[in-house]
């Protein structure tokens, strides 16, 4: 079942030297804070998906240090090396050497951060990032698609701040914003459809009640047509602004909860299972559509739940590899590293 079982780092970010044997189901890592906890899942994530979730590399290597250097065993004695010297970073696997880590080395994780817990009243784009990241995982295609689309928003937008900017300049741009945009909204309502039949059912599981919930794509559903019919309908109002107001880059995700929005009308108890239950089917969702049992890296969020919701947690992700974080120890677990 354990994906990971050693992680080393050397000058990566508070780190000098550091050494964490992880062979066990569950790894809790106890430290006060500023002692470098979510620093050691950032390395984690970032020898299985290829980035952090946190910063760049310069923000990663320590300070005053010329390279970091993080070694991730996994099962099958596996080994990811990532050095970066100051100016680029290798990965390393098994002695193959590449600039980025290769897809078929990617491994789903779930990661549960603290600021995960306010995701339903925080703002669309950090809904939207939450949501690109786990359809990221979920579909290579997706990321690909992403990328594309904000290059094309990125030169449309450049354009748009040039004055004498006509109609046609945008052309060709706004054929690529419309086919990108219209693949991703697919992805989008198809993903939130499979997240949606599980919402409500695995929500009760936590909660003990017959309440409802889901999440709706805020966001404009219209074919490739309609999208560039729109892009073009905004052009006077695009180039006063100097911006696309239009477009995917604008949709937001709502959570609905017993019919009425979340944000503002459920308690925040209810808000909390809602996510709880939502990393719950991200688990799922990962394992069925990768093939690959996701590790589950919880950073320092055991504070953040009452016992009732740390039960479910940890019940809920007994079957896969946990790597957690707390600053005190939870009731009944062991402690695997004191830093
Ligand atoms: N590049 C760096 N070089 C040196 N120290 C760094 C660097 N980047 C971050 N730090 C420091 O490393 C420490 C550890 O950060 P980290 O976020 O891993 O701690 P933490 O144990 O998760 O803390 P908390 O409990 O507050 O979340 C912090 O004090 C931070 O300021
Ligand atoms: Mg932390």
């Amino acid at each position: 079942m354990n994906v990971i079982e050693r992680v080393k780092l050397r000058y990566f970010r508070c780190h000098d030297e550091f050494d964490l044997d992880c062979r066990r189901p569950t790894t809790l890592i106890i430290g006060e804070n500023g002692s470098g906890k979510t620093s050691i899942l950032e390395a984690v994530y970032l020898a299985l998906r290829g980035k952090s979730f946190k910063g760049v590399d310069k923000e990663i290597l320590k300070r005053d240090e010329s390279f970091y250097r993080a070694e991730i065993v996994l099962k099958d004695a596996q080994k990811i090396i990532i050095r970066f010297n100051g100016n680029k970073k290798e990965f390393e696997i098994d002695g193959k050497k590449s600039a980025r880590l290769p897809k078929k080395n990617r491994y789903p994780v779930v990661l549960f951060e603290p600021d995960d817990i306010y995701l339903i009243s925080s703002s669309p784009s950090r809904r939207r990032d939450y949501f690109d990241e786990l359809f990221k995982q979920i579909d290579d295609n997706y990321g690909t698609y992403l990328s594309k689309y904000n290059k094309a928003l990125r030169q449309r937008n450049d354009l748009l701040k040039n004055e004498i900017i006509s109609r046609d300049d945008l052309f060709s741009w706004n054929i690529m914003c419309a086919n990108y945009g219209t693949e991703l909204i697919k992805w989008r309502v198809q993903n939130l459809g499979k997240i949606n039949s599980k919402m409500t059912e695995v929500y009760r599981d936590i909660a003990n009640n017959n309440d409802s919930c889901r999440i709706d794509y805020l966001g404009a559903r219209v074919d490739e047509n309609e999208y560039l019919n729109r892009l073009e309908m905004n052009f006077e109002r695009d180039r006063i602004m100097g911006h696309t107001s239009f477009g995917v880059h604008r949709d937001d995700y709502e959570f609905v909860f017993n019919d009425k929005k979340a944000d503002g009308s459920a308690s925040r108890g209810e808000n909390r299972s809602m996510i709880l239950a939502l990393k719950f089917i991200e688990a799922q969702i990962l394992e069925k559509e990768v093939g690959k049992k996701p590790v589950v890296l919880l950073d320092d969020i055991f504070s953040e739940l009452d016992e009732m919701r740390q039960k479910h947690l940890v019940d809920n992700f007994r079957n896969y590899q946990m790597i957690i974080t707390s600053t005190t120890v939870p009731s009944e677990m062991r402690v695997d590293k004191e830093l």
